[in-house]
């Protein structure tokens, strides 16, 4: 499984690339708007994402008709070659999805929560689908399960061929809330996982790991006074 970073936060980025296990990125509106973005300044900021990670970093549309979704995917995809453009799971997303494909440009179908969306999404030619776990969990309902579910549907199936490049769809577990959703995640072979920084650094730690640490780094200090 892959990590991709959740956030538009420049200094969270460069950082998590510093560790060496990054491989994309995805940001949203919403993520946008806490690092206090602005409309003159958001492609700018994609920009400067994708300077700062070599790999694919996810954009997203906030048009709602296709023809204003294509519009803005095409701005996205050409402010760098690695920017993979993001749109809702809707119908004027799918249409704008195929529109994209068909034009070379990588799409990345959001806010996906069920079977039927995510195959139609991977039919419509999206190169990732980003199925949400947190916000299933919200509603009191398990947003693990039904990422096991779209994984396994989509598993069923080639989807080479529908996507720009022939290189079908991946699953990217979204709305991660926490290292065991990772792990759950990583346990159902999903793709990639795209985790806010907070939880990147919980899926490094362990208490046992620090108190090792500790441990080997007292007897160093004996071996060192012998
Ligand atoms: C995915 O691409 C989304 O940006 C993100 O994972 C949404 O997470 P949230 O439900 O915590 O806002």
């Amino acid at each position: 499984m892959k990590f991709f970073l959740d956030t538009a936060d420049l200094d969270e980025i460069k950082e998590a690339a510093s560790w060496g296990a990054i491989a994309g990125v995805t940001t949203n509106p919403s993520l946008y708007m806490r690092v206090g973005g602005t409309l003159d300044g958001f492609h700018d900021h994609i920009k400067r994402i994708c300077e700062l990670v070599d790999g694919p970093v996810s954009a997203e549309t906030v048009a709602t008709d296709r023809e204003g979704i294509i519009r803005e995917g095409r701005e996205l995809a050409d402010l760098a070659p690695n920017v993979v453009v993001k749109v809702p799971t809707m119908v004027e997303g799918l249409a704008a999805t195929r529109a994209l494909t068909d034009q070379g440009v990588r799409v990345n179908m959001t806010l996906c929560f069920t079977v039927p969306q995510a195959i139609l999404a991977a039919r419509a030619g999206a190169r990732y689908v980003s199925p949400f776990i947190g916000r299933f969990d919200d509603i009191s309902e398990d947003g693990l399960e039904q990422v096991g579910n779209i994984i396994a549907a989509l598993g069923n199936y080639d989807f080479t061929g529908c996507s720009v490049g022939d290189e079908g769809v991946e699953v990217i577990a979204a709305s991660i809330r926490s290292a065991n959703h990772v792990a759950q995640a990583a346990l159902m072979g999903c793709d990639i996982a795209t985790v806010p920084f907070n939880v990147l650094k919980k899926c490094v730690e362990h208490p046992l790991t620090d108190r090792g640490l500790e441990r080997f780094l007292a007897d160093w200090e004996k071996v060192k006074n012998a």
